[in-house]
């Protein structure tokens, strides 16, 4: 998606953005804190690029990625993360913008699970680190739970899901998930409401980003507004089974 990311040696260098500073200060804060699971700030290298620390393994999805394991394993990171973020300030400025929660933030949110910004351990395969926090930002805790499975259960139309999530029980992926991650009854119940929110959200901001040209544009050339369309009736068609997993 960022143009000119490159690995240079034990580092990773990106271009900077108008977020930059305020995810630096968050990768500082999660340092402080003692959350491993998150790439450190070196600096700024001699090209204006952002330096961040290499973090060794694999992206995207295998076998691997998709077991039951691992989604537990994905649940327990997020809630590390989320709770390694408490004390930052909860200010929406300097934050890169998005779909939201109409709640008041909890956390700082990462807001872009995606299979591609999750680090696995090679070999064993487990995730331990994420990595882009690019779209972070105040948010809930629900909020960020349901981005990360609209990836990962997925909440998505069969036609539009990888191969390896097409025929997976999406109902018991989302309990076990919210089981790792310790998401409260009260949260549990507002959460595929809170899906078909995000869902009319991100549509219109998609479009919004879409019109200004660039890879936004060029994503939503693809389909992009489409698949969360077809996402959106999907859930529909499904919410009352699904609900009944998270009740
Ligand atoms: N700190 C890092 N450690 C290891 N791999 C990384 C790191 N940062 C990026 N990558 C790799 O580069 C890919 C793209 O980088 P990312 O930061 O996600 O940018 P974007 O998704 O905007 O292109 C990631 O999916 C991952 O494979
Ligand atoms: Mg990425």
């Amino acid at each position: 998606m960022t143009d000119g990311v490159v690995r240079v040696g034990d580092t990773v260098r990106r271009p900077v953005s108008a977020s930059t500073p305020a995810v630096h200060a968050l990768l500082r804060h999660l340092e402080a804190a003692g959350f491993a699971g998150a790439p450190r700030v070196v600096g700024v290298d001699e090209l204006g690029r952002e330096v961040l620390t290499y973090l060794p393994g694999a992206t995207g999805l295998r076998l691997e990625s998709v077991t039951d394991e691992a989604l537990g394993r994905l649940g327990g990171l997020l809630r590390a993360f989320h709770d390694a973020t408490l004390g930052f300030p909860l200010t929406m400025e300097g934050w890169e913008g998005g779909s939201n929660d109409d709640q008041a933030p909890e956390v700082i949110g990462h807001c872009d699970l995606t299979p591609d910004n999750v680090i696995f351990r090679a070999g064993a395969g487990l995730p331990y680190a994420l990595i882009d926090f690019d779209l972070a930002r105040p948010t809930t805790r629900l909020f960020d739970v349901v981005t990360t499975l609209r990836h990962w259960a997925p909440i998505a139309d069969p036609v539009d899901r990888p191969p390896l999530l097409r025929n997976v029980d999406v109902g018991a992926r989302l309990r076990l998930f919210c089981d790792a991650y310790g998401v409260p009854a009260r949260d549990r119940r507002r959460l595929l409401e809170l899906a078909r929110f995000r869902f009319h959200r991100s549509y219109a901001v998609m479009r919004t980003r879409a019109a200004a040209g660039g890879n936004w544009a060029q994503m939503w050339a693809g389909g992009a507004g489409e698949r969360i369309r077809r996402a959106a009736a999907w859930l529909d068609v499904h919410e009352d089974e699904l609900h009944a997993h998270l009740v």
